[in-house]
């Protein structure tokens, strides 16, 4: 048994946090890995852990990583933060230790920098999950380089949730493996079939973040021939992302069309089987995109947008279909074509649904096993 501790800074329940739920729980049910989490912020997801019998360490801080960010917090708050962060590094490490723990695995890029502290306190290998491409237009330039030589140094190995964030990584020769943000099998709602042209139902589910591109949405539906019946919007704004929700509903208010924002919802599942076709438009290359699997498997027709891990999900024509991202006329125009044509959106659904089973949590679950195994240098198998 190799027993894995996953260290997050966050218990918010968005898409990273989620994933790492669904891991921990197909983990927990093998028998090669003894999973427990350790978090630096109580929260939602404390509980959804416990209710998975996954045990939760929440480790109280007064670490504020805001002081790290050098514009807005002087040099004196700057030194302040970074001895926090050291501070809690060190705390951590004596949490894994007392765990007795053979490795710690970094949720985050805050994680990282306390994990890297804490794994040397224990003196255990520490393994870096990353679910964000480290590329310069998400984190800036300076950041994503600092990132990615803290990563290389700090981290034994790698996994990423897609072969377009690894490409942003630095891993020479560490051990590195993709491992899929799998879903869980369960049967998908029923649903009811692709609607006519007139009656299109459109939903886009995912965090409301400048990013993720939900205005893009918004100001391309001012553009479609085939006005859709209704839309929906299905996520809520955590990280001080109320402004761009409030821009996003004068946004909808404009349209001539009914907009709903149903804020976040713990299962989205209901939502994706009510609609005809799933868009999902980052505007910046989506590092996996949990949501388009959801809604492949729920059904939809998918739009997605053509970077990143999308394009590694969808093949296009055949059980989705891609745009450029950011262009709301190129949307406007698959939107178009797509509620022009039910027979169009039901072949696509239907592939979508056979090609999301690509996706599931026991593989995902078999290749971080793997690399944890290499990492540790133990036999992923359990004892008899
Ligand atoms: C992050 C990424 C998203 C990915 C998820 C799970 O939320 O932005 O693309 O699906 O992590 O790895």
């Amino acid at each position: 048994m190799i027993d894995a501790v996953f260290l997050t800074h966050t218990a918010a329940p968005s898409g990273a946090e989620l994933a790492t739920l669904r891991l921990l729980t197909a983990l927990r049910a093998g028998t090669a890995v003894r999973p427990s989490a350790l978090l630096t912020a109580d929260g939602p997801l404390v509980e959804l852990l416990r209710a998975r019998d996954i045990p939760v360490t929440v480790q109280r801080n007064d670490f504020d990583s805001r002081s790290l960010t050098i514009a807005g917090s002087g040099p004196l708050r700057l030194v302040g933060g970074a001895l926090e962060l050291v501070r809690l590094g060190l705390a951590l490490g004596d949490t894994l230790r007392r765990a007795d723990a053979d490795v710690v695995v970094a949720q985050s890029t805050k994680a990282l920098l306390m994990g890297a502290v804490a794994a040397r306190r224990a003196g255990i290998p520490l393994v870096w999950q990353v679910h964000d491409r480290i590329s310069a237009d998400y984190f800036g330039r300076v950041l994503a380089v600092a990132l990615r030589v803290l990563g290389r140094w700090a981290a034994r190995g790698v996994v990423a949730n897609s072969r377009a964030t690894l490409s942003t990584l630095a891993v020479r020769r560490r051990p590195a493996v993709v491992a899929y943000p799998g879903i869980e099998e369960s049967a998908p709602p029923p649903r009811v079939p692709q609607r006519p042209a007139d009656a299109v139902r459109i939903v886009m589910a995912g965090r409301l973040a400048a990013w993720k591109g939900q205005d893009v949405l918004l100001r391309a539906l001012a553009l479609t021939a085939h006005r859709p019946a209704a839309v929906t919007l299905v996520g809520g704004a955590f990280f001080d992302e109320e402004e761009y929700r409030a821009r996003l509903e004068e946004l909808a208010a404009a349209l001539p069309i009914p907009v709903e924002f149903t804020g976040h919802v713990a299962d989205p599942g209901p939502y994706l089987a009510d609609a005809d076709i799933a868009v999902h438009c980052s505007v910046t290359a989506e590092p996996f995109g949990q949501v388009v699997v959801e809604a492949m498997r729920a059904g939809c027709a998918v739009l997605a947008a053509d970077a990143g891990g999308p394009t590694e999900i969808v093949r296009p024509e055949v059980d989705g279909i891609l745009v450029p991202p950011g262009d709301p006329a190129a949307l406007a125009a698959a939107l178009d074509r797509l509620a022009a044509d039910p027979a169009l959106r039901t072949r696509l659904a239907a592939a979508a649904v056979e090609r999301s089973r690509d996706f599931g949590i026991d593989a995902t679950a078999a290749a971080v096993t793997g690399l944890l195994a290499t990492v540790t240098g133990r036999r992923a198998v359990a004892a008899p």
